[in-house]
């Protein structure tokens, strides 16, 4: 008998690994600064990210996306739970380890204006990184390497003396990628990068985030609020729910046979291009409010808006397990797998 390893598994080496993620804002009144609850932004979040992929983070507002990213890269400390990069628990790291594992992930923001500093140039914003890690010793080494990356995300080098303002939304985009590309990093959070832009505009930079994924081997963990935008650039995707992961499968998977409530009443809004499937497409609507993460509902934190819930989903929380081959979903009503 040979012992082969099945090909999947050759293939698929985790660059991220979260588990049991939790990041609690709390809460504080009065002037003693009374400590009175936490704000659940993150309750329990698990997942991996196979090198080379692109997994998509969907989830309405408010659901604890971006926490999560800021959660992983370290710009929070996490409430609870492990963050293992490239197999490296963050945590236990020294600081000089922690700094150069650190620039492996990079992350880019929603608002590109916001993030980049008005008072600096171009040179200066993507050379930064650079400076910091002591990577381009000399100036011109730097200005080289800065030109270099402007051209990679197809801006014109000579721009590498202008200000953010006077650049376009989707320019700005381009010039924070070249920045989050400087460290030559294995991982990118991308924080919602296209939610800001026009719509014509939108399509161009995923391409460039494809094409450069293509030829520098990164692997993306891609944020976004509806599940339409991910369709395209995900090859799983993840779906997020008041804090929590509430399914998460292979992209078709996912778009064809989504098996949480949550997930179908999402779906349910995205338009579908088949024109004869698209006539007879139902759209569920999810009555009532999205309730506070500071006071998640009692068993599953969808439960107060799900048109399918039972007696037990107003009790017990479930739990997110595999219920096929690579789909996991947290639903009392979807058995786990055999
Ligand atoms: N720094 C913070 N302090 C307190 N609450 C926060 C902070 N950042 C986010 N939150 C809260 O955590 C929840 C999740 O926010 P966020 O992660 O920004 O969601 P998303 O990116 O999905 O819109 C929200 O209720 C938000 O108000
Ligand atoms: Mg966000």
């Amino acid at each position: 008998m040979t012992s082969e390893v099945p090909m999947e598994s050759k293939q698929k080496e985790v660059v991220l690994h979260v588990e049991g993620l939790k990041k609690y804002f709390p809460i504080r009144r009065g002037v003693f600064q009374r400590h009175v609850g936490d704000v659940k932004a993150v309750d329990g979040v698990s997942f991996d990210v196979y090198r080379g992929e692109t997994l998509g983070l969907v989830g309405e507002s408010g659901c604890g996306k971006t926490t999560t990213g800021r959660t992983i890269i370290r710009l929070y400390e996490p409430t609870a739970g492990k963050v293992l990069f490239q197999g490296r628990d963050l945590a236990k790291l020294s600081g000089s380890e922690m700094r150069s594992t650190r620039k492996h992930i990079q992350m880019i923001f929603q608002d590109p204006y916001a993030s980049l500093n008005p008072r600096m140039s171009v040179l200066n914003i993507v050379g930064e990184p650079l400076e910091v890690h002591k990577i381009a010793s000399t100036r011109a080494k730097r200005r080289e390497r800065v030109a270099e990356l402007l051209e990679l995300v197809g801006l014109n080098p000579e721009f590498m003396r202008r200000y953010p303002h006077e650049f376009s939304g989707g320019q700005r985009q381009r010039i924070g990628l070249a920045r989050a590309l400087a460290l030559n990093p294995d991982l990118i959070v991308c924080d919602e990068p296209i939610s800001a832009l026009d719509v014509s505009i939108q399509a161009q930079v995923v391409n460039l985030l494809e094409d450069l994924q293509e030829q520098l081997g990164l692997t993306y963990l891609f944020i976004a609020h509806d599940l339409s935008m991910v369709r395209h650039i995900s090859d799983r995707v993840a779906v997020m729910y008041l804090g929590k992961i509430v399914e998460l499968a292979d992209r078709e998977t996912l778009y064809n046979r989504p098996l949480h409530p949550y997930t179908e009443a999402l779906l349910s809004a995205v338009p579908v291009p088949d024109p004869e499937i698209e006539k007879t497409r139902q759209r569920i609507l999810i009555e009532g409010d999205l309730p506070s993460p500071a006071n998640p509902p009692k068993g599953c934190n969808f439960s107060t808006r799900c048109r399918k819930a039972k007696p037990i989903c107003f009790e017990k929380e479930p739990e997110f397990v595999e219920v096929e081959d690579g789909h996991f979903c947290a639903c009392h009503l979807v058995p786990p797998k055999k």
